[in-house]
């Protein structure tokens, strides 16, 4: 599978990839900017029934699908392992037990093919994959990262060694609220998906949900923060009102209302992060980006400020091996020195720490 034709010759080392930080399994492999293989397995549906994903569940799914995903990439590459000449894997953050199948799994492969081993960041991963779709990042980037586990804006001056923190969520990462919120209004998991498809049908100005932490005093402690659980909340009492009252739960409305309520706070902080850093190129990624609405905003609102706007396509936003190797391929020629095999799984892992020692 080869997206973009780049100058990435026979010499330009191959890196393979290694994701395991939450339900999926994934494992890629690049040449230099080129994709060559994205093999993903998830656990997704064994999570369903508890509106959840359950650790246990899947640290035991990434074990079983380890190798048969690992094949099933070299195959759709056309490439052997022994062709591998460096082996990346997320150190974190993420879920412990998982993290610890993905790490041990790859410091098995580095030791048996005798090549580097690269610990990365999983955050800064889901900056690196876009240039797989859109070559090299401008830097410095901001990027905005929204996913079920993470809400995150980012100052990316070097994505393999210096991105910063600007803020994040505070309580629910925005996928989790749109998972909560999916919940609530019957509506299935993961719920993302099913709130976008509704709300094509309603109206965002049904209901005037609350825009978390960007009132004047918030502005001042947590400018580039997010905070999602009062709009579940704030939607869960409206449902529960009209409930009480005996009147039908006007869905795609209320789907409608709820998604633009996040749309507008992600978009506004994002865009004030670039004009205030004069940052010009805004990067989204993880799940949510997937969003219509959240891109259609963002992108007229940057067009108004004169930022481009960069987002991968769904299947490079949410969580892949494709993205750890396009980290690693990109540590391999800025010749970041390779990780130490006693490279931990970090469940807490900070932004900052793109590469672990
Ligand atoms: O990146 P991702 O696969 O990583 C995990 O966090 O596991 O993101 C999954 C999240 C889920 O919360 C899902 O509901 C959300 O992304 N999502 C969406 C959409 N597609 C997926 N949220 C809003 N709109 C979508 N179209
Ligand atoms: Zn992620």
């Amino acid at each position: 599978m080869m997206d973009r034709v780049t100058d990435a010759g026979p010499s330009t080392p191959i890196v393979l990839g290694i994701e395991t930080s939450c339900d999926e399994t994934g494992v890629g492999l690049v040449r230099g900017n080129d994709l060559l293989a994205d093999a993903v397995a998830s656990s997704v549906d064994e999570h369903a029934r508890f509106g959840g994903v359950v650790p246990e569940v899947a640290s035991r799914a990434h074990l079983e699908a380890m190798v048969p995903t690992i094949e099933r990439a070299c195959t759709e590459a056309g490439v052997r392992l022994s062709d591998v000449d460096a082996i990346a894997v997320t150190s974190g953050p993420g879920l412990a037990g998982a993290l610890m199948v993905g790490v041990a799994s790859a410091k098995a492969l580095s030791i048996a093919l005798g090549r580097p081993l690269y610990g990365v960041n999983h955050l800064a991963a889901h900056v690196a994959v876009d240039q797989l779709e859109h070559g090299p990042l401008p830097e410095p980037t901001v990027a905005l990262l929204v996913s079920g586990g993470h809400s995150s804006l980012l100052l990316v001056e070097d994505v393999t060694s210096a991105v910063t923190p600007l803020g994040q969520s505070i309580d629910d990462a925005a996928g989790e609220a749109f998972d909560k919120v999916a919940r609530l209004l019957g509506l299935p998991f993961p719920g993302g998906p099913y709130i976008d498809r509704s709300a094509r049908d309603g109206d965002p100005a049904y209901v005037e949900f609350p825009r978390g932490l960007t009132g004047p005093r918030d502005m001042e402690r947590h400018r580039y923060d997010f905070s999602f659980s009062g709009l579940k909340t704030a939607v869960a009492r409206w449902v529960e009102a009209r409930q009480r009252d005996g009147l039908p739960v006007p869905v795609a409305d209320v789907a409608a209302s709820f998604q633009e309520a996040v749309a507008d706070v992600l978009t506004r902080k994002a865009v004030l992060a670039c004009r205030e850093r004069g940052v010009d190129t805004l990067l989204i990624g993880g799940g949510v980006a997937a969003n219509s609405r959240l891109r259609a905003m963002a992108e007229q609102r940057c067009a108004d400020a004169g930022i481009a706007v960069r987002v991968p396509r769904p299947s490079l936003c949410t969580d892949n091996g494709a993205m750890v190797a396009a980290l690693g391929s990109e540590m391999v020629a800025r010749g970041r020195p390779a990780s130490s095999l006693g490279l931990p799984a970090d469940s807490s892992m900070p932004v900052s720490e793109v590469l672990a020692g």
